[in-house]
């Protein structure tokens, strides 16, 4: 092979190859973990089982429910990691309603004092603590 075309293949295959070991290598959950804030309420999607091992989440309280729809009011903090199942949670700010929408795999901190529409719309598996003052 001629210096040049040598050159040239190192110049493309040494990066491509260690693109390609990044991306193998890469832990999954970290590359599609994610942390939102909406109306106050702070939304991880899919927290690394590191993260859920350091909040003892496995050992919290567990609760399930069909499809339902009702108010609900924290008296605490709640932070809630849901296993499986759909709902769309609804928030009045100023006479307006918003909403929004969590379901499995998403590790949820709803604020003490807040008020919103729980309504499950995929039955739900989930653990949950509540912050005592
Ligand atoms: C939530 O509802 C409770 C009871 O109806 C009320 O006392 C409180 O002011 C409400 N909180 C907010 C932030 O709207």
């Amino acid at each position: 092979m001629k210096p040049f075309v040598l050159r040239l293949s190192l110049i493309i295959f040494i990066p491509l190859t260690l693109s390609i070991l990044f991306l193998i290598l890469m832990p999954k959950e970290t590359a599609m973990s994610k942390t939102y804030e909406v109306f106050g309420v702070t939304i991880h999607k899919n927290p690394s089982k590191s993260k859920l091992t350091q909040l003892g989440v496995s050992t919290w309280p567990k609760w399930e429910g069909g499809p339902l729809k009702i108010p609900w009011s924290f008296k605490e903090e709640e932070t809630m990691y849901l296993l499986e199942g759909k709902v769309k949670v609804s928030v009045e700010v100023k006479g307006a309603v918003g909403s929004f929408e969590i379901g499995g795999g998403d590790l949820v901190v709803f604020p003490k004092g807040m008020n919103i529409t729980w309504e499950v719309t995929e039955p739900v598996k989930k653990h949950y603590s509540l912050k005592k003052e």
